[in-house]
């Protein structure tokens, strides 16, 4: 599986998102309240660019003529018909067992560079980075 180093935790602070393209395929890194994840940015329904959609919540099930506002910046909604995918598990809210979007991981590793074995020296790094495995 290929990894990509998409930056640094710092240069993607929570609520942010960056997209990078690799090996052809466009994907979306999302910083969710300190987690990571990454969507394919292509939506199932007609293609859209998906991961330029806006980051909400949605409505909770309830009560008739109740409105619960809940989930908040865990659903992506698609900028050109407004489906609605989960963050986490790329799939839709409206049918989550049947529509989903290709989802991948991601970890937060510390730079390779630490690993110096034969003259050492004093090394300060700028955080930790994010990597896509695609
Ligand atoms: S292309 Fe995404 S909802 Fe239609």
């Amino acid at each position: 599986m290929p990894r990509c180093v998409v930056g640094t935790v710092s240069e993607l602070p929570p609520g942010t998102r960056k997209i990078v393209v690799v090996g052809g395929r466009s994907i979306g890194v999302f910083n969710i309240r300190g987690r990571f994840y990454a969507l394919r940015n292509r939506c199932p329904h007609q293609g859209a660019p998906l991961c330029l959609g806006k980051i909400k919540g949605t409505t909770l099930p309830g009560k008739p003529y109740e409105y619960v506002y809940g989930r908040d910046q865990e659903i992506i909604r698609c900028p050109w018909h407004g489906w609605e995918f989960e963050i986490a598990t790329g799939r839709t809210y409206f049918n989550p067992h049947r529509m989903r979007v290709k989802t991948y991981d991601v970890t937060v590793e510390r730079p390779e560079s630490d690993d110096v074995t034969l003259e050492t020296f004093e090394v300060t790094t700028e955080g930790e980075l994010v990597i896509l495995h695609a």
